[in-house]
């Protein structure tokens, strides 16, 4: 074992972990899509309502004092997590989606103009294409795709052959949340930057497994949702290079993103407020901090050598269903297990496997230019996350083998 980590005792942090689904004890192999809670974290969010809910930046009373003062030392705790070099580098977001957007409106209204070309890849989510997409059609930029070999993993030569001088920002996934394939972005960010070309990494899927320094990937943009990492849904951070922020103008207008109000004319607020109007999530965002405290206290490398055993374990296991293929054979990839059955509908799949209490996510997992690629319509895709056991597996493959019974 490559890891210290008492699984059973983790497992007693995550109450939902108690369920029964259909009659059966929950297996939750769908942690890409979210990871459960620990218990810390459930108390946070019901310690904030219950002891100290109140609005931030605005009261001088105690609980709004007291509210601030955990909003902003989550802020601090995401700074450390990602190595930025500033806490005001670090905006507070709705999530991944939200960050990505929020460059794409805001920087790329600003400095992308018609002719620029934007590069992404083939293995996108998404929310890391339409964006893109949308800004092309309002200035004219040009949309490119770097291809991807039959593994799930990024030709450099042709990203290479993409970059030119009229190549203004790259965007592209740091971990892929359908193949887990992990990205080589440190030399992707080189080359772009060699260019003159901007970079946001899409840290949706790399966020709970990796260990992120975006000083020494060097990104300029880095989005992330926290309810992937064991925190809550709908909120995430997008971490820019304090430079440009400062450049970009407000992506929002409202309240607390402002310096003075007039009907002639507005100032804006210094950063990282400029960015942040409206009530933010304040719940969540303190409750993101017990998340990441939560992750330290078992340590990333313990969690991704464990994991990776997970992976390993699941690969080999279901090498014996006939007629199952891997997609996403990268050499460098997190615990994700995405798979295809001859002859099997994988929502037939997932909707036999549900009826066994195991939760798989099923269809195109927002990649349908990825799924055309590998000329499939979806996959069946199990993912592990700290929680999860061999003996969980191992029910899984009982379960596929009564799938295969049943249908095939
Ligand atoms: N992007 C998330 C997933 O892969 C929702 O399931």
């Amino acid at each position: 074992m490559s890891h210290s980590l008492d699984i059973q005792a983790i497992r007693n942090d995550f109450p939902i972990l108690n369920e029964l689904v259909n009659g059966k004890p929950l297996v939750y192999f769908d942690n890409a899509a979210t990871t459960q809670k620990p218990r810390l974290v459930l108390d946070a969010l019901s310690g904030y309502y219950e002891h100290y809910n109140a609005n931030i930046h605005r009261g001088i009373h105690f609980l709004a004092e007291k509210a601030t003062s955990a909003f902003e030392q989550s802020r601090h705790r995401l700074q450390a997590f990602l190595n930025a070099a500033h806490a005001e580098e670090i905006i507070f977001t709705y999530g991944t989606t939200d960050g990505i957007n929020l460059v794409a409106s805001s920087y790329g209204r600003t400095f992308l103009k018609a002719g620029d070309e934007i590069i992404i890849s083939t293995m996108e989510h998404h929310s890391n294409i339409v964006p893109w997409q949308m800004l092309c059609e309002e200035k004219g930029c040009v949309l490119k795709v770097i291809p991807i070999n039959d593994e799930g993993e990024i030709l450099m030569d042709e990203y290479e052959k993409l970059l030119t001088e009229r190549t203004k920002f790259v965007s592209v996934v740091h971990v892929s949340n359908s193949l887990g394939t992990i990205n080589p972005v440190k030399e992707i960010i080189a080359k772009a930057h060699a260019v003159g070309a901007k970079v946001l990494l899409d840290g949706a899927q790399a966020s709970s497994h990796l260990t992120i320094d975006v000083q020494d990937l060097d990104c300029d943009f880095y989005s992330l949702s926290l309810h992937k990492i064991y925190g809550p849904t709908g909120m995430g951070i997008l971490y820019g290079k304090r430079d440009l922020l400062n450049a970009m103008p407000p992506y929002r207008g409202g309240g607390e993103m402002i310096k003075e109000v007039t009907f002639e004319k507005t100032t804006y607020n210094e950063l990282p407020y400029k960015f942040e109007a409206g009530t933010p999530n304040i719940a969540d965002v303190v409750a993101a901090k017990f998340a990441l405290d939560y992750v330290d206290t078992l340590g990333k490398p313990n969690i991704a050598a464990y994991e990776n055993e997970l992976l390993k374990y699941a690969t080999e296991a279901v090498s014996e269903i006939p007629g199952l293929k891997i997609i996403g054979r990268a050499k460098e990839k997190v615990s994700v297990l995405s798979f295809v059955i001859d002859g099997i509908h994988h929502q037939d799949i997932g909707v036999l496997l549900d009826q066994q209490g195991i939760a798989v996510r099923t269809g195109h997992h927002c990649t349908q230019p990825l799924m055309n690629r590998f000329n499939i319509t979806g996959t069946s895709r199990a993912s592990f996350a700290v929680y999860n056991t061999t003996e969980e597996i191992d029910k899984l493959i009982v379960g596929l083998h009564k799938v295969q019974k049943m249908l095939g």
